[in-house]
């Protein structure tokens, strides 16, 4: 921190060379580094200060997904960084503790400049719950799952905007790793999962069918854990989960095929290697640090989104001078979005919501906290409860959208201010 306690972080966009398959150096885009970025931690109540650099040789920008912040400072699509120039948004950190990231969003181009690499995590600490794993690194792990398609010399080949749904890769990067092993030290260990591909949608699983606890959704903890054996995870969404394990076993995280477009095949993506002595970790806590539930208001508002094809809600293309939806400062709606094709998920920047309904039945329990993405499933119509903050800003667009980033670049997105 300076002086005045702002906290500053420095992210530069940057090509590199990594290898993405051992001993086959590619070209790769990263954050202060080749590939992917790091991650950043702040708590609430901290200013904090992003100074963005733009090595690449075109222009982008840089969202936070899931932060609560003016939109001035949201890094959508206008707010491009040129190539050599430099963005530094700040704001002050007000939400509850949750698993967030950040990846560029420039229109037409995201696929792309995520598929090369460009994302990172985002912390948001809040006072946690003590008894939750948080030794980062060790039992409190980040990880991003990413899909890619590599060719022969180890190079992301694929055309990330074609198709129904963009690329679907067959080889499974954790971290920007594939093949990925990691030795566990303690009996239990969070994972703060995120789903960071253009297009896949996960159900993850242990190769041995254990259970395992869910503690958080996108947007903060959960009320209490939920014990699953299968989590699902469309583009964008985040999970965070809590494994208990036994000393010197090995058990792989997996990913399985579901009946959708967006989720063939089974693939391992992370083997899982117990030491012989762990390290002593309290029990799971019976109740979390969750943030208070979103209530529907009597009259709460109602806004419809149809998504039909690919490129467009309610019928109408992405256009960066068109403001789709107004809403009023720190409002609560019910927003409702209606899928007539195949699989879609939808975004929200700026707000956390909850997931009424999905076809008239409620959402799984693990999937029944604060979040911001939420998966669509073909034919069928999702309503949320969406509470909106308070920075108000009649000319600068917030963006809604469907986070399979090929429906987004091609136009499956809309903008709204809060006024
Ligand atoms: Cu993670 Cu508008 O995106
Ligand atoms: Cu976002
Ligand atoms: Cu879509």
């Amino acid at each position: 921190p300076d002086r005045d306690g702002t906290r500053h972080f420095a992210l530069t966009m940057q090509r590199g060379r990594s290898e993405l398959l051992p001993g086959r150096p590619v070209e790769t885009w990263g954050f202060n580094g080749p590939h992917l970025g790091p991650t950043i931690r702040a708590a609430r109540g901290d200013r904090v200060r992003m100074t963005v650099t733009n090595r690449l040789a075109e222009a982008s920008t840089v969202h936070w997904h899931g932060m609560r912040l003016p939109a001035k400072m949201d890094g959508g699509p206008h707010q491009m960084i040129e190539p050599g120039g430099t963005w530094s948004p700040h704001w002050t950190i007000d939400q509850p503790a949750a698993t967030s990231w950040y990846h560029p969003h420039p229109h037409g181009r995201t696929a792309m400049h995520v598929y090369r690499g460009l994302a990172g995590m985002f912390i948001v600490d809040d006072g946690d719950t003590p008894e939750l794993p948080s030794t980062y690194g060790v039992d409190d792990v980040p990880l991003v799952l990413q899909d890619k398609e590599l060719a022969e010399d180890g190079s992301p080949t694929g055309d990330v905007l074609s198709g129904t749904f963009g690329l679907l890769g067959d080889r499974m990067l954790v971290n920007g790793v594939h093949a990925p092993f990691m030795t566990v030290r303690a009996e239990r260990v969070r994972f703060r999962i995120l789903n960071g591909s253009n297009a896949r949608r996960y159900h993850l699983v242990f190769g041995d069918g254990r259970r395992f606890h869910v503690v958080g959704n996108d947007a903060g903890l959960l009320p209490a854990p939920v014990e699953v054996e299968q989590v699902s995870l469309s583009p964008g969404e985040r999970a965070e989960v809590v494994v208990a394990f036994a000393p010197g076993e090995q058990v792989f995280l997996r990913t399985v095929a579901g009946g959708d477009d967006i989720d063939e095949g089974d693939f391992d993506l992370l083997k899982l290697v117990a030491a012989q002595r762990l390290t002593s970790s309290p029990r799971l806590p019976a109740r979390l640090a969750a943030p208070a539930p979103i209530v529907v208001p009597a009259n709460a508002g109602v806004r419809r989104f149809r998504l039909n094809g690919h490129d467009a809600i309610n019928g109408k293309e992405m256009d960066l001078s068109r403001i789709d939806e107004v809403v009023p400062a720190g409002a609560t709606e019910i927003w409702e979005i209606e899928n007539t094709v195949y699989a879609h998920n939808f975004h929200i920047h700026e707000v956390a919501f909850q997931v009424l309904d999905v076809d008239g039945d409620k959402p799984a329990a693990y999937a029944s906290g604060h979040k911001d993405t939420v998966y669509v499933p073909p034919k069928s119509t999702v309503r949320l409860v969406v509470k909106f903050g308070g920075f108000t800003d009649p000319v600068t667009p917030y963006m809604y959208h469907c986070h399979i980033l090929r429906h987004e670049d091609s136009g499956m997105m809309g903008q709204f201010v809060i006024v």
